[in-house]
C-alpha cells in the first residue's frame, strides 16, 4: 500500500477512492463537516453532507483520530492555493474509525511549546511536517551516498560496536562485559582503525554510514551518537580522496536539492584560515577577512608597541559603511562579546573624513593615510581592533566576524560556500590533559617525519571539508608503516609498552604489507542539518539526546537494578 493522500489532483475528479490517514483539523460548520487528513504526503479535505450516512460519526472524530473513509474526488467551489490537493476534495461516503486519539499534549503544527514537552512526545513531534521533511532529507542522503559510493566500486562494510577502548579522542561510552567480569567494551568513537584494517585486508575501497559515540561536552552541532559517511580508499593520496568527497557531495546536492555544486572546491591551508578568519571553520557566504595593521600601528600608542613587544599582534575587521549602525552602547556590548573569547578588549575607530573612537586621538597623519589606504577608506566604516596574543586575537575576531555577519544580515540564505581546510597542524595543545595530543588522530600521517619534536609547527596530511561554517567532515592520509606509526605514537608520549597495549593490533597489521591509503568522514548530520535550513542537531534525528545527554522521551541512561550490576560485578559508588 503506498502512502498516497497528494498524488490526487483535479485530474482524478470523480474517481472512487479510499484514504487512511490521521485527523489534522475538523472543521464543523454546522451543516457540512470539513476535515483535513493528512498522511506522510500531506494533507487532502475531507467534506461529509449532512445526509451522509456517516454524518453522525463524522461529529464524533477529534484531531488526530486515524480513520480510513471511501468517496469520490469532487472539484472544490474554491481552491486553497497553499495544498498540493487544494482543487479538490473528496465528498466521504464510509468512514471507518481505526482509532481513537487523546488530547495531544501540544498541537502539532504550532512552534509554540517548549522543546522539552515536544521531546518527551518526540513520536507526536515527528508526526510535524518539517521534522518529517528533515528525516526524509536524511533518509534521501542516505540513498544518494550509498549510490554514488556503489557506482564508485565502494564496498559497504559493518565494522564493530562493541570495541577496545583507546587512549585517544573523546571521552569513551563504556559497556561492561558480563562475561568478562571487571572488563569494558568502548563504544566506537569512529571506525577509524577497523576501516584502516579493512584496507590491510585487501577491499581497497570501503564505506559504512557509521554510528558513532562520544562522550563529550554537546553543542548545537554535536550529539553524543552521530552518524558519519564513513570512507577509506587505499592506494590514495589526498587529491584522489578530496575529488572522491567532491563526487559524493556533488551527487548529494543535486539528488536532494537539485543543486549543482561547482567543482573543484576551493582549497586553504589551515595556516591560512586562521589568519584571514580566525577559524579553521570559515564561513565564506561573506567576506571580511582579518586585517592585520600591526605595522601601521605598532608605534601608535604604547600600548600598541608593549604588545608588539611582547610578541603580540594588532589585527582588526574593517566594517563597510556600518559606523553610523553601531552607537557607543553597541561597541560597548561587542566588547562584552570578544571578552568572553579572552580578548582584554576592543578598539574601534569611526571614519568620516576623520576618525573618532576609542583610539582616534592616536591617529596621525601618517597612520590615517596608511590606514585609508590599506582599506580604501569610506566615510561611514567602522574599523574594530584587537591587540594581544596571536591566538586570542584571531579567535576573538573570528568570533566577532560571525557576529557582525548575522548583525548586519551580511549571510545570504541558500547559499552554499564550500572550503577544503588543508596541512592542518599534527598536534594541538590539550589544556584539559596538560600535553600535546593529536589535532586529528594518532595515524595520521606527518607532513614531514624530521620536524615532529616542533609540536607548534609539525604539519599533517590532514583536511576537513567545511561548508557554511561548519566543519561536515575531516579526514587525512594514513601512517603505513610501524616504524613511522611508534615515532608519532611516541611523540604523543606513549611509552612502547602502552603502545603495544593500546593499538598492538594496529601496529602489527602495519607490518604485513599495509598499502598506502587515506580516508574521510561527513558528518551525517550536519550535512543534514544545513541542507535543511537547521542550526539545531536535534532537528536532523528521529530520537535525539538532549545538551545533558539524556532522552527525554525513554528516560535514558536510567539505573538498573542490583541484579544487573551483580551479574556484571559492578557496585555504584555513592
Ligand atoms: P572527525 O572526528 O573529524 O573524524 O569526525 C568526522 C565528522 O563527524 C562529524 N562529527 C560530529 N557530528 C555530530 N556530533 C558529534 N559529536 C560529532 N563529532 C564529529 C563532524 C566531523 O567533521 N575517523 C575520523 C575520520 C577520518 O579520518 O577518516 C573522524 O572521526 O562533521
Amino acid at each position: 500500500m503506498k502512502v498516497n493522500n497528494v498524488k490526487y489532483n483535479i485530474n482524478n475528479v470523480d474517481e472512487e477512492v479510499t484514504l487512511k490517514g490521521w485527523v489534522n483539523k475538523k472543521r464543523d460548520l454546522g451543516g457540512l463537516i470539513f476535515i483535513d487528513l493528512r498522511d506522510r504526503s500531506g494533507l487532502i479535505q475531507l467534506v461529509i453532507k449532512p445526509e451522509s450516512k456517516v454524518y453522525e460519526s463524522a461529529l464524533t472524530l477529534k484531531n488526530e483520530y486515524v480513520i480510513e473513509v471511501t468517496g469520490k474526488i469532487v472539484q472544490r467551489e474554491k481552491a486553497n492555493p497553499n495544498l498540493k490537493t487544494g482543487e479538490i476534495e473528496v465528498e466521504v461516503e464510509d468512514l471507518i474509525v481505526l482509532n481513537k486519539s487523546e488530547e495531544l499534549p501540544f498541537e502539532i503544527d504550532k512552534n509554540n511549546s517548549l522543546e522539552d514537552t515536544r521531546l518527551k512526545y518526540r513520536y507526536l513531534d515527528l508526526r510535524r511536517e518539517s521534522l518529517q521533511n528533515n528525516i526524509i532529507t536524511k533518509h534521501k542522503i542516505m540513498q544518494s551516498t550509498r549510490n554514488y559510493l556503489n557506482n564508485n566500486d565502494f564496498i559497504e562494510i559493518e565494522t564493530p560496536i562493541l570495541c577496545k577502548s583507546t587512549p585517544e579522542g573523546a571521552r569513551d561510552y563504556l559497556v561492561p562485559s558480563r562475561v568478562n567480569k571487571g572488563k569494558f567494551y568502548a563504544l566506537p568513537q569512529s571506525p577509524q582503525i577497523y576501516k584502516q584494517l579493512l584496507m590491510a585486508s585487501g577491499f581497497e575501497k570501503y564505506y559504512q554510514i557509521a554510528r558513532c559515540f562520544r562522550d563529550e561536552d554537546l553543542r548545537a552541532d554535536r550529539q553524543p551518537e552521530f552518524t558519519q559517511i564513513d570512507l577509506e580508499m587505499s592506494f590514495a593520496d589526498e587529491n584522489d580522496i578530496m575529488a572522491l568527497t567532491e563526487g559524493l557531495l556533488a551527487s548529494i546536492f543535486k539528488d536532494v536539492k537539485g543543486i549543482n555544486i561547482s567543482l573543484p572546491i576551493n582549497r586553504m591551508t589551515y595556516d591560512e584560515a586562521i589568519n584571514l578568519y580566525g577559524s579553521d571553520k570559515p564561513d565564506l557566504r561573506f567576506d571580511m577577512p582579518i586585517e592585520d595593521v600591526t605595522s601601521i600601528l605598532k608605534d601608535a600608542a604604547p600600548m600598541f608597541t608593549e604588545t608588539v613587544n611582547n610578541g603580540g599582534i594588532i589585527n582588526g575587521l574593517i566594517v563597510k559603511d556600518a559606523a553610523d549602525k553601531y552607537s557607543r552602547k553597541d561597541i560597548d556590548k561587542l566588547t562584552d562579546f570578544v571578552k568572553i573569547y579572552k580578548a582584554s578588549g576592543l578598539a574601534f575607530l569611526k571614519y568620516n573624513e576623520e576618525f573618532t573612537g576609542s583610539i582616534a586621538k592616536f591617529m596621525t597623519g601618517d597612520i590615517t593615510s596608511s590606514l585609508k589606504e590599506k582599506f580604501n577608506l569610506q566615510n561611514n566604516d567602522l574599523i574594530l581592533i584587537i591587540f594581544g596574543n596571536k591566538k586570542i586575537v584571531k579567535n576573538a575576531l573570528g568570533f566577532l566576524r560571525l557576529k557582525l555577519a548575522k548583525d548586519l544580515n551580511l549571510i545570504k540564505e541558500n547559499e552554499y560556500k564550500f572550503v577544503w581546510i588543508t596541512d592542518f597542524p599534527m598536534f594541538e595543545y590539550s589544556e584539559e590533559d596538560e600535553r600535546y595530543i593529536a589535532c586529528h588522530h594518532p595515524f595520521t600521517e606527518p607532513k614531514d617525519l624530521n620536524n615532529l619534536s616542533d609540536k607548534e609547527n609539525a604539519k599533517a596530511r590532514a583536511y576537513d571539508i567545511v561548508l557554511n561554517g561548519y566543519e561536515i567532515g575531516g579526514g587525512s592520509i594514513r601512517i603505513n608503516n610501524p616504524e613511522m606509526q611508534e615515532k608519532v605514537l611516541e611523540e604523543l608520549g606513549f611509552t612502547k609498552e602502552r603502545a603495544q597495549d593500546s593499538f598492538g593490533f594496529l601496529l602489527d597489521a602495519l607490518k604485513y604489507g599495509m598499502p598506502p591509503e587515506g580516508g574521510l568522514a561527513l558528518g551525517l548530520e550536519r550535512l543534514t542539518m544545513i541542507l535543511c535550513g537547521t542550526e539545531n542537531i536535534r532537528d536532523v534525528i528521529a530520537f535525539p539526546k538532549t545538551a545533558s545527554a539524556s532522552c527525554l522521551m525513554s528516560g535514558a541512561p536510567n539505573t538498573v537494578s542490583t541484579e544487573s550490576l551483580d551479574e556484571l560485578n559492578i557496585k555504584i559508588k555513592e
